[in-house]
């Protein structure tokens, strides 16, 4: 398997207070990622500097071949790309937010047809076009002309996946999909997303949905305190966690959506 993004040593502080502490972390294409830990570990913090929404203070982020932000030069030196380069590159990587994002003033289709028009400079008739055929496989193509606002919270949430992924990206980065939604609308969404998965779309999700973690994972990564405290292949590290950090966690959540049938 090819390497898709590569983090290394990534740090990042606000103020005083350490967020991600020396972070190194590799991800294979068609891989899907799962990060769990405790509120304030440093997770959201964690995808948005990889994706640059966040400038890290240190360390690096490779996408492909590709530095993102810090670039390593000769001797030990340190060059920070643009503003505006940082712009190009940041759509290779889709991301999905808890609350959703979407643009309330936009409907269905303009939502998802904005990025690959205005960012990609794709012509519009293409960009509709491919658009419908996304929200036909989601099932939304009845919704392109209505508004966010009349969308219930799971359609919101597929909305905001196909907004995502119409920009063509290498990867996908959640940052917790469902915790927004009703529990009866979370298992929706959670399915649509192992499907996503079997697609062959890499993926990092963070989620506090164990159950999911376990069966659509390959790996899972736990943050504690702005660390990677322990990772490894789902099932091994959800039955049989090492740390007791993160023994700890998983004695207190539980989530039982995707129950055992998933
Ligand atoms: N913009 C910011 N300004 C100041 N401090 C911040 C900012 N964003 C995050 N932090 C701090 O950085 C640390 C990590 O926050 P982060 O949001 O990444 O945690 P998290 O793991 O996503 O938590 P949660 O599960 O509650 O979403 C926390 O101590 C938080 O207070
Ligand atoms: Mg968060």
């Amino acid at each position: 398997m090819k390497s898709l993004l590569k983090v290394t040593n990534l740090s990042k502080s606000f103020g005083a207070v350490p967020a991600l502490r020396d972070i190194s972390l590799e991800v294979m294409a068609g891989e899907v990622i799962c990060i769990i830990g405790p509120s304030g570990c440093g997770k959201s913090t964690l995808l948005r500097c990889i994706n640059h929404l966040t400038f890290p203070d240190g360390g690096f982020v490779e996408l492909g071949d590709v530095y993102i932000g810090r670039e390593p030069m000769a001797g030990g030196k340190v060059r920070m790309q643009s503003h505006s380069q940082i712009d190009k590159l940041r759509p290779r990587m889709g991301f999905v937010f808890q609350q959703f994002n979407l643009w309330p003033h936009l409907s269905v289709l303009e939502n998802i047809t904005r990025g690959p028009i205005k960012v990609q400079r794709r012509p519009r008739p293409e960009v509709e076009a491919d658009a419908m055929v996304l929200l036909t496989r989601f099932g939304l193509a009845d919704k392109a002309t209505a508004f966010p606002a009349a969308l219930s919270g799971g359609q919101k949430q597929r909305v905001a996946i196909a907004r995502a992924l119409a920009l063509e990206p290498q990867l996908m980065l959640f940052d917790e999909p469902t915790s927004a939604l009703d529990p009866e609308i979370v298992k929706e969404v959670l399915l649509f997303m192992r499907e996503l998965a079997e697609s062959g779309v890499t993926m990092v999700i963070v989620t506090h949905e164990i159950a999911f973690a376990r069966h659509v994972a390959d790996r899972v990564i736990f943050l504690d305190g702005g660390y990677v405290a322990e990772e490894g292949p789902a099932e091994e590290l959800l039955t049989n966690p090492k740390n007791p950090r993160l023994r700890e966690f998983l004695s207190q959540i539980d989530s039982p959506v995707m129950g055992c049938s998933a």
